[in-house]
């Protein structure tokens, strides 16, 4: 060990369940930073002051005096903006500590203790839209901490499928494929290690994105996987027929998943491993320590249990750019590899309230649109992820000479590296102009299309 980052966390330094340890088993053995909660709590912890803010503060915010000399900040520019998201904020530092960042709103927005390699920082330098964030963790755990800086998706390849060939010797492996990059790209690492010891699974639940299912079986066989593609559609809308809730919804496509991808994983009765293209993000977000799950999603666990299969997740510890930059070491399609994250639900989680083929149709061929323009535009590289909301009202409008009474849709484009935070990507007007132009005059059922300016936090970047 050569540091100690002390993370964020939902809670208060006054909730009850909130996270504590015993600073003195690292104070003064190795350097130390805390981020959001945990400069909150150090500073509580050794005598400072904690108290609820004013007002709750999320997203950006502009360092607008910080110490350029001290080692944290090395290289930082002036007014760098922060991403905060933090309700408590600390008033009184403890004894010895100084303030070396403040933004408007926040006086002490990062500390030392004087003559100590502790440091603490209110806001989130993790996150993309701390534009010098990176440079802040890169000051602390590189030239403070002195890690090394050897990693590469070579070198991740290499070790990965060593590590997977001892792990898995001649034993079969189950993978379910969702057509992302994160299953996409560990299937094609198994491959590597396993070749045709791996079976991949790949459940079409009927709300994925206009004809999806037979593009992305059609990448797969480019890709010489062996692949099984299951229709599965008609049993997952019975089971979703009027139900609006969106958790419900997720449990309900959750259990459904399993069933259909069970009945499939069982005909492969020597089968001893089942693996996921589960990564880091994911783990966090669906991560219950806290018992604050923010929402019960990624698929993570609760596949047969019966069967006994052992978990095998070789991007676990990656971020998004990371898997992408696997994929490219390995030669996938460019198309394959820098695809938008799509969540497992699929278009059900944008469809608000219940669910029919009917609404499907209306919001694949909305998206459908709006995903292609932003490919002729040149705009879907710039964009971390982007689709179509089917909104549960009507509006007026009018078309030809008619009254019309029909859906409004939303689009939603972000820009984010990891989903954990996320911004309106701020596409051109001309550009949605014409999408929205497009939508109207050929999805029929929608007269009103708008556009979605929140950013993550606070809001989510799925609207259920
Ligand atoms: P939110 O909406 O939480 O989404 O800001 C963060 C990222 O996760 C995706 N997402 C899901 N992925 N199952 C998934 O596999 C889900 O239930 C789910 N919900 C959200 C979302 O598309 C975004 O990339």
């Amino acid at each position: 060990m050569i540091g100690v980052i002390l993370s964020g966390s939902p809670f208060s330094v006054y909730d009850k369940e909130a996270f504590k340890i015993d600073l003195d088993v690292i104070r003064g053995k190795y350097p130390i930073l805390g981020i959001c909660y945990g400069a909150q709590f150090m500073s509580y912890a050794l005598g400072g002051s904690v108290e609820p803010a004013g007002t709750r503060e999320y997203g950006r915010a502009n360092l607008a005096s910080f110490d350029a000399s001290n080692p944290l900040f090395k290289g930082f520019e002036e007014h760098s903006q922060v991403w905060m998201s933090h309700g408590d904020t600390i008033t009184r530092l403890p004894e010895g500590f100084k303030v070396i960042a403040s933004t408007d709103k926040v006086e002490n927005a990062a500390y030392q203790a004087e003559g100590e390699p502790l440091w603490g920082v209110q806001f989130h330098p993790e996150v993309y839209h701390s534009v010098q964030g990176m440079l802040l963790l890169k000051n602390f755990v590189v030239d403070i901490c002195g890690s090394r800086q050897d990693w590469s998706a070579a070198s991740f390849v290499d070790s990965t499928v060593a590590e997977l060939k001892a792990q898995l010797g001649k034993d079969r492996v189950i993978l379910g494929l969702s057509g992302g990059v994160d299953s996409s790209v560990a299937a094609v690492l198994l491959n590597r290690a396993i070749g045709k010891n791996l079976t991949c699974i790949f459940v079409d639940h009927g709300m994925l994105r206009k004809n999806e299912f037979k593009n992305v079986l059609h990448d797969y066989e480019g890709l010489e996987l062996n692949v099984i593609g299951v229709d599965a559609s008609e049993k997952f809308f019975k089971n979703l027929e009027g139900v609006t809730d969106p958790e419900q919804k997720r449990k309900i496509i959750g259990r459904d998943f399993v069933e259909v991808f069970d009945a499939e994983a069982r005909k492969i009765t020597d089968a001893r491993w089942l693996a996921q293209g589960t990564i880091y993000p994911d783990r966090i977000e669906s991560l219950n320590i806290t018992g604050k799950t923010i929402k019960s999603h990624h698929n993570v666990g609760g596949l047969p249990e019966e069967m006994h299969l052992q978990f095998c997740e070789p991007l676990k510890w990656l971020f998004k750019d990371e898997v992408r930059r696997v994929g490219r070491q390995m030669g996938m399609p460019e198309h394959l590899v820098s695809r938008h994250p799509f969540p497992g639900p699929g278009l059900a989680v944008r469809i608000l309230g219940d669910i029919t083929p009917e609404k499907v149709r209306v919001l694949q061929d909305a998206d459908d649109i709006f995903i292609q323009g932003l490919r002729d535009w040149g705009l879907y590289d710039q964009v971390w992820q982007a689709g179509v909301i089917l909104l549960p009202v009507k509006s007026v409008g009018v078309m030809g000479d008619e009254r019309t009474y029909e859906r409004a849709v939303a689009l939603r484009a972000v820009t984010s590296t990891d989903a954990m935070t996320a911004d309106w990507a701020h596409l051109p007007y001309d550009f949605m102009a014409k999408v929205s132009n497009d939508i109207i005059n050929k999805v029929k059922g929608v007269n009103r299309v708008c556009y979605d300016i929140s950013s993550k936090p606070p809001s989510t970047i799925e609207w259920e």
